[in-house]
């Protein structure tokens, strides 16, 4: 996969360089290259940036910069334009999933007040927020994205299984995990989790997945898909609750 992004603080993208993404990036199962929207100024003033026809705050990304950098990237490489900002859909695990079966896309960090509409309404596919809050530019947000649909690239998580179990796979989030010691501050593992009954095991892991998103995000349960035993111990969650 090939991903194209258009920041303004090309540096923030070192941070890929880590972990298992850093590794998949040396192998070039993925390929990220970052383009300065700086080189792309209109003047010896450096400008890319203006005040907001209408009056208002701050200042906006003007298009022509951005135009320039987008037709700086060869067209085979372009796909999907995607603009990072808090008028986004929001992002989601489906989402990453559905990015990372592409061969190219560009990502757009917009930064101050936004960037010109037609820019958006020429060039940009889809817009993409990553929550209910604002950033002070979409880097952050395209480290988020690029994480995350990395994620479902085979061989970027060397166990493709536990992509599978990650939270929202089955629409439920994941339940606690243990590793050793089996007492830490005199605080026992579940006793299941060392009984060797792997029916046991997947059915108390399926029961703690139910009970936290019960307690936790409960607006997911809507559209969980849920084992029998599941659905019998959400009407016992949902009875208690009343009470
Ligand atoms: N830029 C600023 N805030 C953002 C958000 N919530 N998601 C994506 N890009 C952003």
């Amino acid at each position: 996969m090939n991903i194209n992004v258009i920041t303004l603080f090309p540096e923030i993208f070192d941070s890929l360089n880590y972990g298992l993404l850093g590794k998949a990036l040396d192998r070039e199962d993925i390929k990220i290259n970052i383009f300065n929207l700086r080189d792309h100024q209109l003047n010896k003033h450096g400008q890319i940036d203006d005040k907001p026809y209408g009056g208002g705050e701050g200042m906006v990304l003007m298009a022509e910069p951005l135009e320039n950098a987008i037709k700086n990237i060869p067209s085979d490489n372009l796909g999907i334009v995607i603009n990072l900002s808090p008028q986004g859909r929001i992002f989601s695990q489906k989402k990453a999933k559905e990015l990372s079966t592409l061969k190219n896309i560009t990502i757009i960090c917009g930064r101050y007040e936004g960037i010109d509409e037609r820019l958006i309404s020429q060039y940009v596919d889809d817009e993409i927020s990553i929550g209910d809050y604002v950033l002070s530019g979409g880097e952050f947000a395209a480290l988020t994205i690029i994480d995350s649909l990395s994620r479902f690239i085979p061989g970027v998580i060397g166990n493709q299984k536990s992509v599978e179990q990650d939270s929202f796979s089955h629409g439920l989030l994941k339940g606690p995990v243990y590793t050793r010691p089996e007492t830490f501050n005199s605080d026992d593992i579940p006793e299941v989790l060392i009984s060797g009954d792997h029916n046991k095991i997947k059915e108390w892991r399926d029961n703690q997945s139910l009970i936290r998103t019960f307690e936790r995000r409960p607006d997911l349960l809507k559209n969980a898909k849920l084992t029998k035993k599941q659905k019998k111990l959400l009407e016992e969650l949902s009875s208690k609750a009343i009470l």
